[in-house]
């Protein structure tokens, strides 16, 4: 694979969930290296896209390639184990495991893949840019939503994957973590060459992305 090839790649997108919604996307390519900025207003499909994307949803039309394999022609297994080994999912209800506790959390992604633990030099890092290091023990239900939803970053990261999907990661964070966690999903992108779509509606967020993809009607005009 050359360096700019597409991790992401999608094409003539088209889905519904039979009530009316319809999301089209004609084309989305993130590339090694790229933080792909996903905005709109509410309601108008970024969740349902990185679904999509993800292979947690399938489209009436139009394909998916993620490292170059078609979503389509994967089986439920490949699909998943391609979800677990490949890429970094922060859902925007984070869907933590309740009953576990952050470190707990953070090691579920390899746990399910079968692969090996994450380096432990490497997670430290992670604690330490996440400002996770005085909970990592913690059961996340004794965490703040601000809290969980960095384990659900560090989680997201914690196998190195190539491909990251961010869903609203900051939308429980102080501006100063809030900035912190972007600087971290762009310096993952270089340093790991991976591609990242990060999906935001905060204005707040929105200088400083070269790729950017709106969806909805509505003008979204940046601050
Ligand atoms: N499981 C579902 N079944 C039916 N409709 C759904 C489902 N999930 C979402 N929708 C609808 O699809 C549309 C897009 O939803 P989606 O969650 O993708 O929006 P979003 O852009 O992520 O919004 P937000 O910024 O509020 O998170 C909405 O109209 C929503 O009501
Ligand atoms: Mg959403």
């Amino acid at each position: 694979m050359t360096a700019a090839t597409a991790l992401i790649q999608a094409k003539d997108l088209c889905f519904g969930y039979g009530d009316g919604f319809e999301l089209r996307v004609a084309d989305l390519t993130v590339r090694p290296g790229q933080v792909l900025l996903l905005r709109g207003p509410s309601g108008c499909g970024k969740t349902t896209l990185l679904r999509l994307l993800a292979g947690l949803l399938t489209p009436a039309a139009g394909s998916v390639r993620v490292l170059e394999k078609d979503l389509a022609q994967l089986s439920v297994s490949a699909s998943r184990a391609l979800r677990l080994r490949e890429m970094g999912l922060v859902f925007q209800d984070f869907a933590l495991i309740d009953y576990l506790t952050a470190e707990e959390n953070v090691a579920l992604p390899a746990k399910f893949a079968g692969g090996a633990a994450p380096d432990p030099a490497y997670l430290q890092r992670l604690q330490e840019e996440l400002d996770l290091t005085p909970l990592w023990q913690r059961r996340v239900t004794r965490l703040s939503q601000g809290e969980q939803q960095r384990v659900a970053i560090a989680r997201a990261l914690s196998g190195r994957p190539r491909c990251v999907l961010a869903d609203e990661p900051t939308a429980s964070l102080d501006p100063r973590r809030r900035d912190r966690v972007v600087d971290l999903l762009k310096n993952y992108a270089v340093s790991e060459q991976a591609a990242v779509v990060l999906v935001t509606h905060d204005p707040a967020l929105w200088q400083g992305f070269s790729e950017v993809l709106d969806l909805g009607d509505e003008e979204v005009a940046a601050p």
